[in-house]
């Protein structure tokens, strides 16, 4: 599907909720299906990837149903032998984070995922857990993932990586593992698993960098997941450089490991303010009132990387509209993503009279310029590309023609729908 976007004019106006975190909703529907008994997730996401960890998950003999606007989990809290291939599509969060559990079964098992995810490394998996006596064999460290279940122990990893993927899987294995297990990474990347699994009963905790897990039984849950800031991300890179528009952004998840994109907004002179701040099962959350401001550059390195790194595109968008060069550094996992999105959003930004240059772990940008548009964008059957693409269209002098559009329903398939509440 094409997607025309134009310029526009007269600002972005109004108060929209933003869906259901995709992170938070994998290990609702994972964990919950872990736990012996019925969980209930109210506000579970409608993107396709949290969906297709539910698919594994009912796959794997759990029971689920949809009720008013809950999903209702059943769990005799052991999964049973897949009859089938464990289907992970596009999501590299349900591929990681099963292998994880599905090392430490009794049974054997086979992921699968979608011609992307089929690229995406899975070293940085299969090395701790075959440490922790996993036995898996892939085709050179890419799915498929052939796990053949075994009784795992207990390992100190120190990863090189910030991943939560990695992290979560590591944890999840140690759920099931003899002895004791912790992660180390060099940054704190997100901490919903952390926060998650304590809340479910099991022995768990964070020092610094650190996460330690023993063995334990989880307990159902009764949940509701809150907005993805990483979703409102685009809604705040419009509001920010589209001229006159003021917006506010209902229910956002505001869990500081994933707030770098405030911080960031913030550093480049935008103008945000965090409203009606509470907590909801542990998480904080709150609105979020963007308003249009004058940007200036900054550099974006090191510790805050982890903590926006599904933002960056649309953060190098934002660049554009900025006064100075804005350097973003030590982000080269973005490499490993749904797509090479370094490469990718320097080659179409270029496209259409962007001023930013591709560097080995990020890439340089000089603004404020004027963009032309004008062109058709290659999405790169990653929806984040496709979003942080119509945001640039939003500023543009001619209209943008998004190819693929379709893929933005990984991760928000309402995006449209709202983007048009506030440009009535
Ligand atoms: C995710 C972690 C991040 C992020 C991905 C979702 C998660 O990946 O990019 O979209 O839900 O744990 P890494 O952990 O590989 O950085």
């Amino acid at each position: 599907m094409q997607k025309i976007v134009e310029k526009i004019n007269n600002g972005l106006k109004g108060t929209i909720t933003i869906p259901s975190d995709k992170s938070i909703s994998h290990r609702a529907v994972i964990f919950s299906s872990l736990a012996k008994g019925t969980s209930v997730i109210k506000n579970f996401s409608n993107g396709k990837d949290p969906i297709s960890s539910l698919n594994v998950c009912k796959t794997l003999g759990v029971s689920a149903e949809f009720s008013k606007n809950s999903l209702i989990i059943r769990s005799t809290g052991n999964f049973q032998k897949p009859l089938f291939e464990l289907d992970c599509g596009n999501s590299g969060t349900t591929i990681r984070l099963m292998s994880g559990i599905l090392a430490g079964q009794n049974f054997n098992s086979t992921l699968i995922g979608d011609e992307s995810l089929s690229k995406r490394p899975m070293k940085r998996i299969i090395e701790p857990l075959t440490l922790m006596g996993a036995k898996i064999s892939s085709n050179e460290y890419k799915a498929p993932l052939n796990i053949t279940g075994q009784k795992l122990k207990g390992i100190n990893y120190i990863s090189k990586l910030s991943s939560a993927q990695v992290k979560s899987c590591v944890l999840l294995a140690g759920l099931f593992a003899d002895g004791t297990t912790s992660f180390t990474e060099p940054f704190v990347s997100r901490n919903h698993t952390e926060i998650m699994l304590k809340q479910m009963g099991a022995n768990i905790k964070t020092e610094q960098n650190t996460v330690t897990i023993c063995k334990s039984e989880l307990e159902p849950i009764e949940m509701e997941i809150p907005g993805d800031i990483s979703s409102a991300a685009y809604f705040i890179a419009a509001g920010l450089i589209v001229p006159n528009s003021k917006i506010i952004l209902k229910n956002v998840g505001l869990n500081p490991t994933r707030t770098g994109i405030l911080t960031i907004a913030e550093k480049m002179g935008g103008n945000i303010e965090i409203l009606d701040k509470r907590e909801i099962n542990s998480e904080i959350v709150g609105d979020i009132q963007v308003s249009y401001s004058n940007l200036k550059s900054c550099i974006i390195e090191g510790e805050i990387i982890p903590k926006l790194i599904d933002e960056l595109p649309v953060i190098a968008v934002m660049a554009t509209q900025a006064k100075g060069t804005t350097v973003i550094k030590d982000a080269q996992d973005l490499r490993n993503k749904e797509s090479d999105r370094i490469k990718a959003i320097v080659t179409e930004l270029s496209k259409i009279g962007a001023d930013i240059e591709e560097t080995p772990d990020g890439f340089i940008i000089n603004g404020k310029k004027s963009i032309q548009g004008g062109a058709e964008i290659e999405t790169y059957h990653d929806h984040r590309l496709a979003m942080s693409l119509y945001i640039a269209g939003l500023v543009c002098k001619k209209p943008l023609c998004i190819k693929d559009f379709e893929w933005v329903n990984i991760s928000f398939p309402e995006f449209d729908e709202l983007f048009s509440l506030l440009s009535l």
